[in-house]
This record gives structure tokens, sequence and C-alpha cells, in this order.
């Protein structure tokens, strides 16, 4: 897709609990863009996964489960939610086995073809604030407006235990790092903020300030 065909978009990517949700959301709401979590469209396939009978290993069965799910979109709160035939999953999205297996799930690539088309059907309709991994470097990674969210690894998991969740964070970032698809890396025009030290007002103003001087009319 062609930056003239779509909306504009704002891509915030970054490693586990490294604040991109929090920043992104309220960073969206400031704008009046609409906000998409790409990791709650992951895990919403991999508790679909879960919920059947498949094993979160077998890579041909999951791409053959993906071909047959009906994924749609509501907008909620100016947030878009994804739909998996008709239901809306954001309850069951940090689940402990949804956070032990979406790294693998979201390696297989028919997953990602189809989230990906996903995210850019969103952005032929409405400006986008869009978090994930791979934001910048692949789904749209032609935008002007991208920057990589991080916090040192100390940091994050205090973050993670306090949301009162069990999430193997290191775990995760070496295999969301190291995967062969679309891996977690800071697309070469990615502006880097470190949020260890800076609270999410902060770093919002921050990037409402570079896009600013990046003369996006906001
Ligand atoms: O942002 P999160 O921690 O909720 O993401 C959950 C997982 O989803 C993450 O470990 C890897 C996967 N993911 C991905 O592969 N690509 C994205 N753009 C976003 C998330």
């Amino acid at each position: 897709m062609q930056a003239q065909d779509r909306h504009r978009v704002i891509a915030i990517d970054g490693p586990a609990a490294s604040g991109k949700s929090s920043v992104a959301r309220q960073l969206a709401r400031r704008l009046g863009f609409v906000y998409v979590n790409s990791g709650a469209m992951y895990r919403a396939v991999t508790w679909s996964v879960l919920n059947s009978t498949i094993d979160p290993s077998d890579r041909p069965r999951i791409a053959e489960l993906i071909a047959t799910l009906s994924l749609g979109g509501v907008l909620r709160d100016r947030a878009l939610h994804l739909l998996i035939d008709g239901v809306d999953l954001t309850g069951h999205l940090h689940e402990d086995r949804v956070n032990d297996e979406v790294s693998r799930v979201s390696t297989v690539p028919e997953v990602r073809n189809v989230l990906v088309a996903r995210m850019r059907d969103y952005a032929s309709k409405h400006d986008l604030v869009v978090e994930g991994r791979d934001i910048g470097s692949v789904v749209f990674s032609d935008t002007p407006y991208k920057f990589f969210i991080d916090a040192s690894l100390k940091v994050r998991a205090q973050r993670r235990a306090a949301q009162g969740h069990r999430d193997e964070i290191a775990r995760r970032d070496q295999a969301d790092s190291s995967r062969a698809a679309s891996p977690l890396f800071v697309a070469k025009d990615a502006e880097v903020i470190d949020t260890s030290h800076l609270t999410v007002d902060a770093v919002v103003d921050e990037i409402v300030k570079r896009l600013r001087a990046k003369n996006l009319k906001i």
C-alpha cells in the first residue's frame, strides 16, 4: 500500500512492557487518531488456537485455521478491536497461556500476512496510532512517523508485575527479536525513546513535539 492511498499512521514499536500501549493509547486520544494494538491481534489469534484442538507448535494447522477464521473490527472508544468469528476476545488476551504461546504463534507467516492486511485495511479508513513490533519496519515502513519505545529489562519486569501478570518478558523479547519473520528491531529511521525514567505523559509530550517538528498537521 502506498502512503497516498491511506491515512496517516504513527508507528510505535518496542519490546514487551516497554510502556508502548499506554503511550500509544494516550497519544491517539490526544491527536484524535484511532488506536490499534497489534499485539492484541496476535494474542486474539493465539487464544483461538488454544481454544481449538490444534497444538500451538503445529504451524501448518495454524496456517489452515487462520484461513478459516472470520475476522472483523469494531471501533470502541476510538480503539479498533479485532473480532474473531464475531467475538471480541479482549477479556482473554492476558491469560497466562496466551502469554506463554503468543510469540510462537506470531511467527507463523500466514498469521502475520492476514493480520498485516487487516492493519492496512484499517489505515485505508482512519488516521492511526499503531503499536507493535514491526509496525515501522514492515507493516507501515513508509510512514515518516515512527518511534521505538524502550525501557530497561528491570523496569519492564516491574511494570508487568505491577499489572498482576505473569509474563516471561525476557524470553518473549528473545523470541520476538530472533525470529525469521518480521523480527523486533529498531527501524533505521525510527526515533528511540527510553521510558525507564519518564511518565506516560512525558513520553507523549515528547512524541507530540517531535511530530510537530516533522510538520505533521495535528
Ligand atoms: O505487545 P504485546 O506484548 O501484547 O505482543 C504480544 C506478542 O505478539 C509479542 O510477544 C509478539 C507478537 N507481536 C508481533 O509478532 N508483532 C506485532 N506487531 C505485535 C506483537
